[in-house]
Parts: C-alpha cells; sequence; structure tokens
C-alpha cells in the first residue's frame, strides 16, 4: 500500500490527509501556518502603507487616487504547484526561498497618473526594498495586459524574530482591472481553433480600454489644472 511518508520533514501536505498524525506531520502543518500567517502579515503592512498614502492624500489634495486595494496570499495547492513546476523542493522552506509572488497586493487607482504617484511613494519608504519592477504599462503583454508590477521585500515584526518577507505588487487602473477579470476567465475557456482571432478580438479590447484610460486622464488634467503656487 502507498502510505504516505512522514520522515521527510516539512512537505507542505504530509498528514493534512492522515487520521494518524505524526510528529513530523505536526510540525510540518505548524511550519506551514507560521509561513502562512507572515505572509498574511506582510500583505497587511502593505495594504496600509497604502490605505495610509490614500487617506494622507485625501487631506493634503483632496483627493483619493487609490479606488481599492485587495490583498491574497497564494493557497497551499497552488503553492505546490507552482514549486512542482518549476523544479524546487515542496517544503515551507523552499516555498519562501524560491516564490516571490506567495503574498500578493492589488491596487485598483481612478486614472493612469495615479499609479506612478502611488507606487513612487511606497518605494520611496525606507523599510521597502524594491527587488524587481515590471513595468507592463509601458510595455504590454502580447496579450495586451497592462499593469505596473514590483516585488518588494517588508520587514514583518514577529514575537522573537523580524522576518524579510516578498510581496507581489500590482498596481492598475479601474479600467486595466477590468480587462484583466475578463480576459483571465475567457483565456480559460478558448478552444484551438478559435484560438487566434478571439485573442486577437481581446488584444484589441486591451487597446482601446488603454485609449480610454488616456482620454479620462486627459479630461481629470482639464478639470484639475495644477494650481500656482
Ligand atoms: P507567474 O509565474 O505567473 O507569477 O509569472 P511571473 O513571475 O513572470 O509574473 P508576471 O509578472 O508575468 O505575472 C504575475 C501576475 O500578474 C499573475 O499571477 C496575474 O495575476 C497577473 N498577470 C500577468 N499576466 C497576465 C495576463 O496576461 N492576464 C491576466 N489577466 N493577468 C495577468
Ligand atoms: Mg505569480
Amino acid at each position: 500500500m502507498n502510505t504516505p511518508s512522514y520522515t521527510k520533514t516539512s512537505y507542505l501536505f504530509d498528514g493534512i490527509t492522515s487520521s494518524v498524525v505524526s510528529e513530523e506531520a505536526m510540525r510540518s502543518i505548524r511550519s506551514f501556518i507560521a509561513t502562512e500567517n507572515l505572509y498574511l502579515s506582510a500583505t497587511r503592512e502593505i495594504a496600509t502603507k497604502f490605505e495610509n498614502l490614500n487617506n494622507d492624500l485625501k487631506y493634503s489634495s483632496e483627493r483619493n487616487p487609490i479606488h481599492q486595494i485587495q490583498t491574497r496570499v497564494k493557497t497551499p495547492m497552488s503553492i505546490f504547484k507552482k514549486l512542482e513546476r518549476r523544479g524546487f523542493e515542496l517544503t515551507s522552506e523552499s516555498a519562501r526561498k524560491n516564490l516571490t509572488d506567495i503574498a500578493g497586493v492589488r491596487v485598483i487607482c481612478s486614472y493612469l497618473n495615479d499609479i506612478y504617484l502611488i507606487s513612487d511613494m511606497l518605494l520611496s519608504q525606507t523599510d521597502i526594498t524594491l527587488v524587481r519592477t515590471s513595468d507592463y504599462i509601458k510595455n504590454p503583454k502580447p496579450n495586451g495586459y497592462r499593469s505596473l508590477h514590483h516585488i518588494v521585500t517588508v520587514p514583518v515584526f514577529l514575537s522573537k524574530s523580524v522576518e524579510t518577507v516578498h510581496v507581489e505588487i500590482q498596481i492598475r487602473t479601474i479600467a486595466m482591472d477590468f480587462w484583466a477579470t475578463l480576459e483571465h476567465q475567457l483565456s480559460y475557456k478558448l478552444a484551438d481553433r478559435e484560438t487566434m482571432s478571439i485573442a486577437n478580438n481581446i488584444k484589441a479590447c486591451a487597446e482601446e480600454i488603454a485609449d480610454i484610460d488616456m482620454r479620462m486622464q486627459n479630461l481629470y488634467n482639464i478639470i484639475n489644472p495644477p494650481s500656482n503656487p
């Protein structure tokens, strides 16, 4: 019989389906929960920073550049699949070392310029370290996807240690988010024979949406001219 082995320590899913939970499996589960909690804390740290910036801008500039903030921590299954796909060890330690997108924060802004405003403000904070940026607004993906992505690290203060945690930040407009949400759903269902024409259509929608984002930004600029000092 093929029973799960609990002797190899800290496999993410060891013990979860077993009625007899070994010491090793308990350690593995505890280690995973601690990891999950760490990433949850990191998303809260980053989300709070964005909320603080948004609130501060409300008082200083009488406007809220951020429409919505969403956070997520990757599910165990999704972490497991990504580690497996990339040929990494299936442990909590390996996930922490090799994956930079376990914690995710998505910031949805009203206008195009707000993306860079809020991004610069976050990256200038002294406890944030920028690891990598992908500007899919200046360089959209071939399918039309647009957003500004950063991988950053943020310190998380725990009871006995300070941990440096990676967070993936996606900043986009409401319009870019609308497109990305629908594209994600549509792309799942694309059958081969219709792929090219539908994919071209989805891309054309992204371009129209980008044009609308620019027109909205221009309208905003006309209605709110920069004030003279
Ligand atoms: P991953 O292994 O997918 O994380 O690739 P990566 O590390 O190169 O990251 P990338 O910047 O390409 O994408 C990270 C995330 O951005 C994804 O998990 C999605 O949330 C979002 N994303 C990237 N490309 C697309 C896209 O074409 N469509 C949609 N809807 N979302 C995308
Ligand atoms: Mg990812």
